[in-house]
């Protein structure tokens, strides 16, 4: 069995609303390299989508998680909790940034959080009203997709979303969007769509990830802050994408100095175990009814365990520290090609949260054929990447936290080649 025919009896049997980036059916991955069924080795500049921010097949995730499946896989959460359920809250209500005494829930995927921080915004204040951002992902559910601020492929087709969802432009300063507009666009909602009295929850992306990688200023997060003390409203950070080292903090809102009411995680929590989790103030996170959060695979002990060892991971091995250099030496190779290739408008590295955006040097048009283009060479020269974007005109470079420095260095010298051809 080769890719092609795999491919082929996927195109068979897998509806195309599930995509697939590239035709490479893997066999086994370790740290920054993934084999696929024909013995083709690839550098993983994609690592799942930010979840194996601590390597593939992290040996001592692998034992930990093998240790726990031999004592057993499953009793559900909230019928029968374990240790390690209760261990990983302690953790990560103690990790997350500001001051107020936290709690938080489990459940399986970053739709689900997000859902559930909604559920609690509401519950907690009584309003229906929900804002989220113009060019944000927040997941494939419906009440995610609606809070979702990009059409193709998210939510063509799909509606209707649930109501009492609004969007407002997220400071882009590429794009000519200044703090100001966003925070003018909001009020503007309150005077046009929704007075503030009734809105449950404000969410945001500390870094905009399908987006398009963008990040939120400072002076914006602490006027949403702000804003939302003001009129009693939910700041929910959903650090879905971005929390777990990925940006070389563990959680990207620490750049913001801010302490929003809720967080959603996922994804580099478990590196690759389905878990997810809402951490939010106490007093907020308890305004659910007992039994009205969670579900039946929240928080399995599979994902406490891997989450746990993910934590000491991040600390020992000093993942922030190293998402930084990462983002060092992407950054200053990039800019150098930068100057041969003015087909590049912008670089932008948070960390190890890094993107390459096209665009015509020119009439500032987003290159997307360009970009395209890049993606699909990258698997001939042995790399999987990624783009985003809501003009498809980004690529986005996720490796693992963990990769080597040569690795690196390789991989970004077959992205130098690819570029240099195509552009
Ligand atoms: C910021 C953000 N929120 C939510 C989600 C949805 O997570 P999941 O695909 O696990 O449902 C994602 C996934 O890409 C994301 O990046």
């Amino acid at each position: 069995m080769n890719n092609q025919q795999l491919h082929q009896r996927r195109s068979q049997v897998i509806a195309q609303g599930m995509g697939a980036m590239y035709p490479l059916y893997v066999e086994r991955a370790e740290n920054a390299h993934v084999w696929d069924i024909e013995g083709n080795k690839y550098i993983d500049f994609a690592a799942g989508i930010a979840v194996t921010n601590t390597g593939h097949s992290n040996q001592r995730i692998t034992n930990a998680v093998k240790e726990q499946l031999d004592n057993f896989s499953h009793t559900c959460a909230m019928v029968t909790p374990y240790g390690s359920f209760v261990e990983l809250a302690e953790k990560l209500t103690e990790l997350a940034p500001g001051d107020s005494a936290k709690k938080a829930i489990f459940l399986t995927t970053g739709a689900e959080a997000v859902e559930n921080a909604v559920k609690v915004a509401r519950a907690h204040t009584g309003r229906s009203g929900v804002i989220a951002f113009k060019g944000g992902f927040h997941g494939r559910t419906n009440m995610t997709m609606g809070l979702t601020g990009k059409i193709a492929p998210y939510k063509a087709g799909f509606g209707p979303f649930p109501n009492e969802i609004f969007h407002a432009p997220y400071p882009n300063e590429l794009h000519g969007i200044s703090t100001q507009d966003s925070l003018q666009a909001l009020q503007d909602l309150f005077a046009c769509d929704i007075e503030p009295s009734r809105v449950a929850a404000i969410i945001f992306e500390p870094v905009q990830g399908e987006g398009g990688f963008y990040q939120a200023p400072v002076d914006f997060a602490k006027a949403l802050r702000a804003l939302c003390d003001q009129h009693g409203i939910m700041l929910i950070a959903d650090e879905i994408q971005t929390g777990f080292a990925r940006t070389g903090k563990l959680f990207a809102t620490e750049y913001l100095d801010i302490e929003p009411d809720m967080m959603t995680m996922a994804k580099g929590i478990a590196g690759g175990f389905p878990i997810s989790a809402v951490v939010g103030k106490a007093s907020v996170m308890d305004s659910a009814l007992p039994g009205g959060l969670g579900g039946t695979y929240a928080g399995s002990p599979l994902g406490c365990v891997a989450g746990l060892e993910v934590l000491k991971i991040v600390e020992e091995e000093d993942l922030c520290n190293k998402a930084n250099g990462i983002g060092e030496i992407v950054n200053r190779r990039m800019t150098e090609l930068q100057k041969s290739l003015p087909q590049i408008a912008e670089i932008r590295t948070i960390g190890a949260m890094m993107a390459i955006e096209f665009a015509d040097p020119e009439s500032g048009q987003p290159l997307q054929d360009l970009t395209k283009a890049v993606i699909g060479k990258a698997q001939e020269n042995g790399l999987i990447l990624l783009s985003c974007g809501v003009r498809a005109n980004v690529i986005r470079l996720l490796p693992p936290l963990t990769i080597e420095s040569e690795v690196l260095e390789e991989g970004l010298d077959r992205l130098e080649k690819i570029l240099l051809e195509l552009a």
